[in-house]
């Protein structure tokens, strides 16, 4: 039985780091405990001597929980990569603190998110690996698999950033999948209970349907088996295909907040 099928089955302690996956290529969730439905996930994936945090958090919020927890698993500073898949403050802002602890880590982004990144207050000769817009950056793990990084163009940030973890086959899609939801579980049961939290977000957050399509059709070929979104909850292999075609269904952003004037409306009508 897999990892995320034996936590669905026995139960999960978000107190600590959560396995999500295992054997010599392993993913945890690193998340913190928050008052707010609006709550942020961090993963690490260890992989021999190539560690690498996704989307970290913010310094007052998260750092304390989401080191602390990293820390029971490995040395903090033995991380060697962290991915930040947009550079909202939710996501980016403890940046400053994990490279003081590893001067020598590589910082992951998009060239957009790299111009921002540095904001936070860090000095810009820090590493960076640079996740190309073409969509043909992969970085090597030491067990032969590689993470996969593919941009998500408006979904929200114009050169936002996911992962495809070749090994687990988890798909990391930051701020794509989340869910604000007060009754707030790590791993999704029921999807048609979850999708009612995820819709909100999606409509205000995401651009456009034609975004969320163009991404949808990107990742849909790849044989994902579990979606790790920076908010919400991680959705199951058994939920992974209706959730694709749900999000790739759904309208949001200016396709609702720029309707079409009642002339279109008509003339497209008359012209059915
Ligand atoms: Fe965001
Ligand atoms: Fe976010």
């Amino acid at each position: 039985m897999d990892q995320i099928s034996s936590l669905m089955r026995n139960g999960v302690n978000t107190d600590e780091p959560v396995l999500l996956y295992s054997g010599d290529h392993q993913v945890y969730w690193v998340g913190s405990e928050e008052a707010s439905p609006f709550r942020c996930n961090a993963y690490l994936i260890v992989d021999g001597d190539v560690r690498v945090l996704f989307d970290p958090g913010s310094t007052m919020h998260h750092f304390p929980q989401v080191k602390k927890r990293v820390a029971s698993i490995i040395p903090p500073e033995s991380v060697t990569h962290i991915v930040l898949h947009h550079q909202d403050p939710d996501v980016s802002d403890s940046l400053p603190e994990w490279v003081k602890i590893n001067p020598e880590v590589t910082l992951v982004a998009t060239p957009r998110a790299r111009v921002l990144l540095p904001y936070f207050g860090f000095p810009h000769d820090v590493k960076w690996l640079d996740a190309s817009p073409n969509d043909n950056t992969v970085l090597e793990l030491p067990s032969g698999s590689v993470l996969g990084f593919i941009t998500a163009p408006f979904l929200h940030f114009p050169e936002a950033l996911t992962t495809f973890d070749e090994a687990s086959g988890f798909l990391l899609t930051g701020d794509i999948f989340a869910a604000i939801d007060p009754a707030w579980k790590l791993l999704v049961s029921d999807w048609e209970t979850h999708w009612r939290s995820v819709v909100p977000f999606h409509v205000f957050y995401m651009a456009s349907n034609r975004a969320l399509a163009g991404y949808i059709d990107k990742v849909a070929p790849f044989p994902i088996k579990a979606i790790l979104p920076q908010h919400g909850s991680v959705i199951p292999e058994q939920h992974v295909r209706k959730a694709l075609e749900a999000l790739r269904e759904l309208p949001c952003g200016v396709d609702l907040l720029y309707p079409a004037s009642n002339l279109e409306s008509a003339i497209s009508a008359l012209l059915k």
